[in-house]
């Protein structure tokens, strides 16, 4: 297979180890061993540790511990651990399933912009990949009256992804039942890239069902990354019917092989602290929204947002003459701050904010962010025309 370069990850490669302000984090603030063990009640603490220690460093059960699927299976409706394999993160989930249902020619429907795997995997697989787009024309919201004028009798994939990465849109349970009938109604499938469920911005009612839940035409995507703040542990999954299950793990088997059984073993005790970690999340980003509109209010002449529907990520429009990447290089090499470039996502004059962030470090970061500004502009860097 030839594919082009992952251009966010290639540009955050060559950042990473200069920033330590990160304006746009892509999921919760990760947490470390310590943290998690600190859930559990203090008496099981020893005994989990003491597990910990003497776990075998052999291969691990090939689909993910049936005490770890049994975990995730119970986070869907109908769902046994039968219809859940664990994968190296979303992106191997996504990668597999791609991978197993498409052949060149065939008709895909992705979010544009987005994460930037759910096109370029299906176009380099030969696909006739279509942009369902969620852009300042949109108000960066997703327009199901803009979906059904892509579907087509060729089309055998619609991708979303809800809470989407980078605008924060959402679809409610309604337009998600939109969606698998359009897809249903030309014999598609619906991928769902649910990688920002959990994350709950205050006060935002109840979240919209996993895709799986809709029917066997639902496959489901998660992963610890984002809400439960642990990417390091490279555990995702895919929630899908049996057969489409074991022909992703079969091709597994040439990837893979199976998850790290430590991870594994971490997975299951996250997934069953899951309520307390969703509280610490909510206190997270309320602290991040208040500092978020406090820095907006007074960088007003300069930074305009459309918050989240849902997840943590926005795209952050700024009214300076100069290019984003331009603009992200400079905070990162004169200000150690990562604030990833609209432009890796096809959007100028934009940078995308994260709310998962530490506070400390979102707050500092901001701060560096408007220095950064107040630097540009008394060396000159004018302002861009109001529309
Ligand atoms: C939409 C989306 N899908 C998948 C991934 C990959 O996540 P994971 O760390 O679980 O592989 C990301 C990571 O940024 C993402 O934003």
């Amino acid at each position: 297979m030839k594919i082009e370069p992952f251009a966010l990850e290639r540009w955050m490669s060559g950042i990473e180890t200069l920033v330590h302000y990160n304006i746009s984090a892509g999921g919760m603030s990760p947490l470390s061993v310590h943290d998690l063990l600190a859930l559990e009640p203090a008496e099981k603490r020893e005994k989990l540790l003491n597990d910990l220690l003497h776990a075998s460093l052999g291969y691990s059960e090939a689909r993910g511990s049936l005490e770890l699927r049994s975990a995730i299976a119970a986070t869907y409706r109908n769902c046994g651990p039968e219809n859940i394999l664990v994968t190296t993160g979303a992106i191997e989930a996504n990668f597999l399933i791609f991978n197993v249902l498409l052949e060149a020619g065939d008709g895909v429907i992705t979010p544009y912009p987005s994460y930037q795997q759910l096109a370029s995997v299906p176009r380099a697989i030969g696909c006739d990949v279509a942009y369902w787009n969620i852009t300042p024309q949109t108000n960066f919201r997703y327009n199901l009256a803009e979906l059904e004028q892509l579907v087509t009798p060729k089309t055998r994939l619609i991708v979303i992804n809800t809470p989407h990465n980078p605008t924060g849109a959402t679809l409610n349970a309604e337009e998600l039942r939109h969606v698998y009938a359009l897809a249903e109604s030309v014999g598609a499938k619906v991928l769902s890239d649910e990688a920002y469920r959990w994350i709950a911005l205050p006060d935002n009612g109840n979240a919209a069902p996993p895709i799986f839940d809709f029917g066997p035409a639902g496959i489901s995507v998660g992963t610890l990354s984002k809400a439960l703040g642990l990417p390091g542990l490279r555990i995702g999954w895919i929630a899908a019917p049996v057969e489409l299950i074991q022909a992703c793990w079969g091709m597994r088997d040439y990837i893979s092989l199976c998850p790290s059984g430590l991870s594994d073993m971490l997975a299951t005790l996250a997934l069953s602290n899951r309520a307390k970690l969703m509280e610490r999340n909510q206190a997270i980003i309320r602290q991040n929204l208040t500092i978020v509109q406090n820095w907006l209010e007074a960088q007003s002449a300069i930074f305009t947002w459309e918050p989240p529907q849902g997840g943590v990520l926005s795209l952050l429009r700024y009214q300076l003459d100069i290019p984003s990447l331009d603009l992200a290089d400079k905070l990162a090499r004169e200000f150690e701050v990562m604030g990833v470039p609209g432009a890796k996502f096809g959007f100028e004059h934009f940078l995308r904010l994260g709310l998962g962030q530490d506070p400390q470090n979102l707050a500092e970061g901001l701060a560096r962010t408007s220095n950064c500004i107040r630097a540009l502009r008394e060396a000159g860097t004018p302002l861009l025309a109001t529309e």
